[in-house]
């Protein structure tokens, strides 16, 4: 049976229930509107851990101005029972006031904020999110203090988000376990996204163009090559085929540092981490169009 907590203090005080011997908290922190791509971080956690707490919460601080904070699906009473068939032990669904008072998070001052490095945030999706990660490490600070867990589940594909929670993590001497997790898919390719149902019928066939796109990349380095330009140029030539389709950006970067490359044998594949190593190698990870 889920547990579900509204209240920091209530949360805190199943877990100090919670027997400490053995104990392994996992966290998985999503904003609700739950899919596949969500539940096979669940199930990963639920693999690893003895205890499965899974976070929902729409975050006002990572919405800029103009972007879809009202209209953001919410779809709480679904969600619990998601958590309670893939055997979630807590979920924590507190109210804005409950982590911080929501005028402030909306205003983005009078509050205490962590801000990872520009040449993290400013870059990829960041160039036209302003603020966006600032709000993504801050929340996600706040539930890491909250919860305390052994270890934190995140999608890899939200792959800048991924590199800069784990410099968060590490900068910062947060002591939890970063788990990076792979992209689910629709069977056309289409990555789940609570946001696709934003997109119309022919937006919605055209998006599978991105995963396309990427294959055509990934295919390039298979041969051997790993040379930035022809990786980048055959992406893009790839999506100017295409109609409704407005590249924003293309690039080949470092998986663990965001910073762009000349090739993809050039990154530097953290060896103690399996989970780095493999995106680093991988064209179809580190490189992300939008
Ligand atoms: P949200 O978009 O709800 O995603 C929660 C987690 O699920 C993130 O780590 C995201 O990368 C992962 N995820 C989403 N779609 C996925 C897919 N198709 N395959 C695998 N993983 C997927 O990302 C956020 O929320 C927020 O920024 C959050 C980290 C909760 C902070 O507010």
């Amino acid at each position: 049976m889920s547990q579900f907590f509204t209240t920091i203090a209530s949360l805190r005080s199943f877990l100090k229930t919670c027997p400490n011997k053995d104990r392994r908290v996992g966290l998985v922190p999503t904003m609700g509107a739950l899919h596949r791509g969500h539940l096979s971080l669940i199930e990963r956690a639920r693999q690893e851990n003895n205890y499965v707490v899974v976070s929902i919460f729409v975050n006002p601080l990572q919405f800029g101005v103009g972007e879809d904070l009202d209209k953001y699906p919410r779809t709480l009473d679904r969600d619990q029972q998601l958590c309670q068939s893939a055997g979630v032990d807590a979920i924590f669904a507190p109210s804005a006031q409950e982590i911080g008072a929501q005028a402030q998070l909306a205003l983005r001052s009078g509050i205490t904020q962590v801000l990872p490095p520009p040449e993290m945030t400013g870059v990829l999706c960041g160039r036209s999110r302003q603020g966006h990660f600032a709000g993504v490490a801050t929340i996600v600070t706040k539930l890491l203090q909250i919860v305390q867990p052994d270890r934190a589940y995140f999608g890899q594909k939200d792959g800048q988000q991924l590199a800069i929670l784990r410099k968060m993590v590490k900068d910062l001497n947060i002591p939890v376990e970063v788990i990076g997790c792979p992209t689910v898919r629709e069977p056309d390719g289409l990555a789940l996204s609570s946001r696709n149902q934003y997109l119309d019928t022919p937006q919605r066939e055209m998006a599978t163009a991105l995963y396309q796109a990427l294959r055509q990349a990934a295919a390039l380095f298979q041969q051997g090559i790993g040379d930035r330009d022809r990786l980048v140029a055959v992406v893009r030539n790839f999506l100017a085929t295409r109609p409704l389709i407005a590249v924003e950006y293309v690039e080949l970067v470092d998986a663990l540092s965001l910073q762009p490359l000349d090739s993809v044998f050039d990154a530097l594949p953290d060896a103690s981490d399996p989970n780095c190593t493999a995106q680093a190698s991988n064209p179809e990870a580190s490189s992300n169009a939008s």
